[in-house]
């Protein structure tokens, strides 16, 4: 068996898994054990030490500075430009032309996505509204885009992203929606400022406060409380629902259900669902 670098007991899996499901809501099953060894083992070289529960202990004493890279370390990121793309049909399709008529008298959207990683979520909500809502201009409509990692939100605030990210968008909507880097920026794509504008970006635990009123009409939770047990979820799900207009949609990821989680949404499409009065 090869050796390890660090020393790693069951107590310490324990004590970690313990703090990230209290700090993130993020429960890790026993088959995460290599995961969180790998992916922690770089704090301890940052640091020097030389055993995981010299780190936690260093984590416990230090939260102000320690916690967010322990976090940023914890949490997994993947996701991309129009991930499960139906959702955004749905949206362009169903959802958009019905809230147009419905907040004719105020001209007010609110768009939440929650967990948004590194960016390409609410970028792809921002396309899809400008591409089909010509009226935009006129109207008062926000994209609220939060994490809790710090290191993604930087990447998505900046909005540069390599050419891989987007080899598979229409030429059309590359050339609308981005622009091509040069020097160092050769190889990548920045967005168009006009979709930045639409978004902000901000650090937000769900675990924590939210300082939000809302109301928002559109939240977009997507592939986060995969990670989280299911009383976890139904707290949240019952945060988002005091935040959520009436009848607004709530898209989740493709494996995420709330089946015996929460009746205060109901399906109404393919892992899209709505609030129920
Ligand atoms: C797999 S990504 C999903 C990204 C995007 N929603 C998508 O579906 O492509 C999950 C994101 O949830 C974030 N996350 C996990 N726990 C969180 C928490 N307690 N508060 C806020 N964000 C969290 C992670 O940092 C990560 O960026």
């Amino acid at each position: 068996m090869s050796q390890r670098e660090y020393a790693f007991t069951d107590a310490d899996f324990k004590r970690l898994r313990h703090l990230v499901s209290e700090h993130t809501g993020i429960s890790l099953s026993e088959a995460k054990r290599d995961l969180v060894y790998g992916r922690l083992s770089k704090r301890l070289r940052a640091h020097g030490l030389n055993s995981f529960s010299a780190y936690t202990d260093y984590l416990t004493s230090n939260p102000d500075t320690e916690f967010e890279e322990f976090t940023n370390a914890i949490t997994t990121n993947l996701t991309s430009f129009f991930r499960e793309s139906h959702h955004f049909d749905y949206l362009r399709e169903s959802v958009l032309p019905e809230l147009k008529n419905r907040n004719q008298g105020n001209r007010r959207i609110r768009i939440w996505s929650a967990g948004c990683s590194t960016g390409e979520e609410p970028y792809s909500i921002a396309i899809s509204l400008m591409e089909s809502f010509p009226e935009l201009d006129n109207w008062d409509v926000r994209i609220l885009a939060t994490d809790l990692d710090t290191n993604c939100l930087q990447h998505a605030a900046a909005g540069i992203y390599g050419l891989e990210r987007v080899e598979t968008m229409s030429k059309d909507r590359l050339r609308r929606w981005f622009r091509k880097g040069r020097g160092e920026l050769a190889d990548k794509v920045q967005v168009d400022n006009k979709l930045k504008e639409l978004i902000t970006f901000k650090q937000l635990n769900l675990m924590g406060e939210w300082p939000m009123r809302g109301p928002f009409d559109i939240i977009f939770c997507r592939n986060v409380v995969i990670y989280f047990d299911k009383p976890t979820q139904r707290v949240l799900f019952d945060r988002y629902a005091k935040l959520a207009s009436d009848d607004a949609h709530l898209f989740l990821g493709h494996s995420e259900s709330l089946f015996n989680v929460t009746e205060k949404f109901k399906l109404i499409a393919k892992t899209v669902y709505r609030r129920s009065t």
